[in-house]
């Protein structure tokens, strides 16, 4: 636990000290969770002025008591018994995606298949009809770079030109679906909370949420797969075991969400002077808790560097945050995770990660993922050759 001058930010790293922050909302409020590290210059600011841009609060960075109110409200949708009907288009969108590139033998994973697949569940999990699902899908946003980035001068305005089109785009869209609401999906869900409590789902939250629930379900998943398969090709035995013991997916999907999450740090804001592990906060402290750290703390992990797909507590992980906002999405990702995992375990076992690749990040403070992750196999020994 320490002050960064150069952050701005008092850093917390230990795994009790982390989930302590995450357990107390009220002391430690969320609402400079999407903050811009990077204030915008008055030019970009310009630009999103001119497409009617207004991004306020959503959940993730909602105060109590609005926050669990909103929360209870929109819940339904995101528990375990109602996901279970989106696997297998899950798993149909995992095999055609493979299909493209099963014969050969050299695949780039994030650019032909984890970053498109997590989107697609994502619209569909929000109902968000078919022409307004490929409308979306042009939005390539920088929505990591322009939150928890540096970019510069340049970078911010052509960010916000996008980030400007993006947030018309989800509006019209939202209209369309505002005028017949009886769709399914949770963004319907959202609309017909907005029209029976509108004081707890407001107008500015229906339209806020749109666009930033594709950030926080889009890019977390993507990354996540993509350092899961990158940890696990990393250490063969671990890939070999699961290959063999197909039984051990779930606890292989926590364990790289332990060790290589896709959220790597979060930010809270403190409302009174209070202590953390022991250092001072003033009223007014900005927190940035750093859950890649605390899910390696070796105060609380055994061997916490070992990739260890036995592990009976891999779960505690944080990358899912902790407590009153802890991710409301976790089981989808988990879902979508295992699909994939299960379905290369069986159909591409022989793959392996191409010689001399680097883990490029996108530079930024909370997100973590490679830009891309080249696996090559011999497509002769594609079991499905043998074994149809
Ligand atoms: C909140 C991580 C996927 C929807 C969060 C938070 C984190 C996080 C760190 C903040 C937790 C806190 O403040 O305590 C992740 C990771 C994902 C993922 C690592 C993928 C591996 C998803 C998906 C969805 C989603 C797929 C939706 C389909 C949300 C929502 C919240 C949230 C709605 C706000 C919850 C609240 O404030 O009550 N997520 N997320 N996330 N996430 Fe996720």
């Amino acid at each position: 636990m320490f002050y960064s001058p150069e952050l701005g930010y008092w850093v917390v790293t230990r795994y009790e000290d982390v989930k302590s922050v995450f357990r107390d909302p009220l002391l430690f409020s969320p609402s400079n969770a999407l903050e811009k590290v990077t204030p915008a210059p008055p030019e970009a600011q310009e630009i999103l002025k001119k497409y009617g841009f207004d991004l306020q609060r959503t959940m993730v960075n909602e105060d109590e008591p609005q926050h669990m109110e909103r929360r209870r409200l929109l819940l339904d949708a995101f528990l375990p018994e109602n996901l279970i009907k989106h696997e297998p288009s899950v798993r149909n969108l995992a095999r055609q995606y493979m299909d493209r590139f099963l014969d050969k033998g050299r695949a780039d994973l994030v650019a032909e298949m984890f970053y498109e697949i997590p989107l697609t569940v994502a619209l569909h999990f929000l109902g968000v009809p078919d022409d307004g699902a490929e409308e979306l899908k042009q939005f390539a946003v920088a929505h990591t770079l322009n939150t928890w980035g540096r970019p510069t001068r340049e970078e911010q305005l052509a960010i916000s030109e996008n980030v400007g089109r993006f947030w018309k785009t989800a509006n019209d869209i939202l209209d369309r679906m505002r005028a017949d609401p009886t769709g399914e999906g949770w963004m319907y869900d959202t609309i017909r909370a907005h029209m029976d409590h509108p004081e707890a789902v407001p107008e500015s939250y229906l339209r806020s949420m749109m666009m930033a629930i594709l950030a926080a379900a889009h890019e977390t998943t993507s990354n996540a797969t993509s350092n899961m398969f990158w940890t696990l090709l990393s250490d063969r035995t671990a890939w070999d075991e699961v290959c063999e013991n197909p039984a051990l997916i779930p606890s292989a999907v926590e364990e790289c969400l332990r060790v290589a999450g896709s959220i790597v740090a979060w930010r809270r804001i403190a409302t009174d002077d209070t202590e953390v592990g022991g250092v001072k906060i003033p009223k007014g402290g900005k927190l940035m808790i750093v859950q890649a750290s605390a899910n390696k703390d070796g105060r609380y992990w055994e061997n916490p560097d070992d990739i260890d797909i036995y592990r009976d507590n891999a779960a505690d992980h944080l990358t899912f945050g902790y407590g009153a906002h802890q991710c409301m999405g976790k089981n989808i990702a988990r879902m979508e995770m295992r699909v994939f995992l299960d379905e290369f375990v069986r159909r591409l076992p022989h793959i392996r990660l191409a010689d001399g690749q680097t883990f490029r990040n996108l530079p930024n403070m909370s997100f973590r993922g490679p830009e891309s992750l080249v696996v090559e196999w011999d497509p002769a020994l594609n079991p499905e050759k043998t074994d149809p």
